[in-house]
């Protein structure tokens, strides 16, 4: 069943919006161990994989559905945060963005009955709720110690541990 030409268009972009959603963990990774927040660096490496998953997964489900793939460029990410809340707080808005998009294409399925591509976003809304709960959670955690640094070094010391079984 061929897809819809706008739909195919969307889809291609989530893909390019999945890559760089990795390449910002990435960067986010990368600023963790500068400042030799390991934990954080750890989890936001390890979500930057999960990242390249979610590609991957749409990717395999575009050749699934006999379309063309198309690579679009994929843009530096900014990574001047001023402090790990500031970051943590990216991490979200990004997060939230790339809802609104999935939720968008996850309409437009259901409005152009392409009912396979409908059942296929269902898995990315629900990981959506997943995703922003992950790092929703971390901020209010953070928000909550902000005036106590040693905090922030104890979260990171949790999250050590917590994500040291994917390496
Ligand atoms: Fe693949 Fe974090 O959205």
């Amino acid at each position: 069943m061929r897809m819809d030409t706008k739909l195919l268009e969307d889809l291609n972009a989530q893909l390019n919006r999945e890559f760089f959603a990795s390449y910002l963990y990435f960067g986010m990774a990368t600023y963790f161990a500068e400042i030799n927040m390991e934990g954080f660096a750890k989890l936001t490496k390890n979500h930057a994989k999960e990242e390249l998953e979610h590609a991957k997964r749409i990717y395999d489900y575009i050749i699934l559905r006999d379309e063309k793939v198309n690579l679009l460029k994929i843009d530096a990410p900014d990574t001047n945060w001023n402090n790990p809340i500031d970051a943590i707080n990216a991490a979200l808005d990004h997060e939230k963005f790339v809802t609104d998009n999935i939720h968008r294409i996850y309409k437009d399925s259901k409005e152009k009955n392409d009912y396979p591509l409908e059942v296929f976003m269902q898995w990315f809304v629900q990981e959506q709720v997943e995703e922003e709960h992950l790092f929703q959670s971390m901020l209010d955690k953070m928000s909550y110690i902000k005036d106590c640094e040693c905090e922030i070094v104890n979260i990171d010391r949790e999250l050590k541990i917590e994500n040291n079984y994917v390496e």
